[in-house]
């Protein structure tokens, strides 16, 4: 029978080189707190526990898996990896005859399919240990494997390494698969007798060795996915890397990008067949955008769903949004949250809306605010309407109904309610409820003073 599976995430460091009040590991990289790409790539193995070793400013780190089915054991003093191990020792000697897979949990890169083959050798060969190195550029800052000959290796820590060993090219990931046992077995015998005075995990592997224990070796292919993030900058690179690898996804599915060095997509975003992205847009969060819909440039979207068909034009903000299908917006549209917009309605420049519906086929072009209200089908909202809904105490909405026309330079001082294909006459301040296809205007008549110019009194 198959041993089953549990997995260890190394997240009780404090990232001291991030310089942050967040802890590092719940630092975002597109969207996503680096511990949870590491957690959602471990899923994908489907372990039967996943645990992880919190310590600096645990309370947060845990909140971040609240109400899921993690584990978390604490490491009060962070001692070093190998310390970070032990403290979930109880855990550990639960599950002895399973194998656990330990990795740390700076390593967002990491692809379920890149952790598969190193589980599967390991299996394979009913190892004692299996983990994984890669060949990598510049080494810098990763433990180097040595080969001693006669097929011993060892892992030597950067700060302990000879000027020789720092030449290695080959590096240890930060992944590891033990058999339980045998890892609740050499794990008291890790000393700290090192430059940084820390228990290392990585001095299991000599242990091990020493004991004629099995111990395999995954060099993986992917490098590229073994950088552990340990500053700022590393961050800026390995969301860079993500960002080409979520550019990708999306140009396979049937998505055009035009310029994907540009484009800022978030990992939650879904985007439909045929949609066109152009340069320098930012599509965050749990965004759902539809087929065929253009996104042109400069237009920043948050948390919306959006339908089939839909056009954002330039520099156009969408934030906690419902667009329908066949919708325009923009440019220069600001569409704040709970707003929605009905299908084929139309939203145009230097318009802002806020909890708002907006009924299909309506139109509001040019220069208006719409907050609190709905608006039925087929409404006119014209140039510089502007809905009064805050009165200094509360907010207070606006009904404009089926077919109404709001003429232009219109205010609206809600609680106030616009009936079926009624018109507002252009400059009107409309305070009371107006009747279904009524007209009502609300201005001060116009006065004319004829030849006043030539009468009016000369400059002193
Ligand atoms: C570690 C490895 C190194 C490897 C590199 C890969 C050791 C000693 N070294 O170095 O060989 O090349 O990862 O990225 O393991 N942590 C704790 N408690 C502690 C110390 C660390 O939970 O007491 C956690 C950290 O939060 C982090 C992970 O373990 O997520 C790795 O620690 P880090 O200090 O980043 O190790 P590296 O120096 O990068
Ligand atoms: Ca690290």
């Amino acid at each position: 029978m198959r041993r089953s599976l549990i997995a260890l995430v190394l997240a009780a460091g404090e990232g001291t080189r991030f310089k942050s009040a967040l802890p590092k590991v719940l630092h975002p990289l597109l969207g996503k707190p680096m511990i949870r790409l590491v957690t959602d790539s471990i899923r994908q193995l489907k372990p039967k526990r996943i645990c992880l070793v919190v310590g600096h400013k645990k309370e947060q780190v845990t909140a971040e898996f609240a109400g899921e089915d993690i584990a978390f054991v604490r490491q009060a003093r962070q001692l070093g990896t190998a310390h970070a191990v032990l403290s979930a020792k109880a855990i550990l000697a639960a599950h002895k005859e399973a194998d656990v897979l330990i990795i740390n949990g700076d390593l967002p890169l990491l692809r379920p399919s890149t952790l598969k083959p190193l589980l599967e050798s390991h299996r394979r060969r009913g190892n004692d240990l299996t983990f994984m190195s890669a060949e990598i550029e510049d080494p810098s800052g990763f433990g180097r494997l040595v080969r001693d000959g006669g097929g011993a290796v060892r892992i030597v820590e950067e700060k302990d390494a000879t000027p020789g060993e720092r030449g290695i090219r080959e590096i240890n990931a930060g992944v590891y698969v033990f058999k339980v046992r045998a890892l609740l077995e050499a794990l008291p015998l890790i000393k700290n007798d090192n430059v940084k005075g820390e228990y290392y995990l990585t001095d299991i592997v000599e242990i091990m060795g020493g004991k004629k224990k099995r111990i395999g070796l995954h060099k993986t292919p992917r490098a590229s996915e073994v950088v552990g993030v340990n500053t700022r900058f590393e961050l800026s690179r390995a969301v860079a890397a993500l960002r080409e690898r979520k550019a990708r996804e999306l140009a396979e599915s049937g998505v055009t990008i035009h310029d994907p060095r540009s484009a800022w997509i978030d990992l939650d975003v879904e985007i439909g067949r045929d949609t066109v992205l152009y340069p320098l847009v930012v599509i965050e969060g749990r965004t759902r955008i539809g087929g065929g819909c253009r996104v042109y440039p400069n237009v920043h979207i948050l948390n919306s769903r959006i339908g089939d068909g839909v056009d954002i034009l330039s520099s156009s903000v969408v934030e906690e949004c419902e667009i329908e299908n066949g919708v325009r917006v923009g440019p220069f549209s600001r569409l704040r949250p709970k707003t929605v917009l009905k299908a084929g309605s139309k939203v145009g420049n230097f318009v802002e809306m806020k909890n708002t519906v907006f009924g299909s086929r309506s139109k509001a072009l040019h220069l208006s605010y719409l907050g609190d209200s709905v608006v039925g089908e087929d409404v006119n909202i014209g140039a510089g309407t502007i809905t009064c809904n805050y009165d200094g105490i509360r907010k207070n909405p606006t009904h404009i109904e089926d077919g109404a026309f709001i003429g232009s330079g219109t205010e609206l001082v809600a609680p106030v309610r616009v009936g079926r294909k009624a018109y507002v006459a252009a400059g009107s301040t409309i305070t009371e409820d107006v009747g279904s296809e009524a007209l009502a205007i609300a201005r001060a008549r116009q006065v004319e003073k004829p030849g006043w110019v030539r009468k009016r009194p000369k400059k002193a």
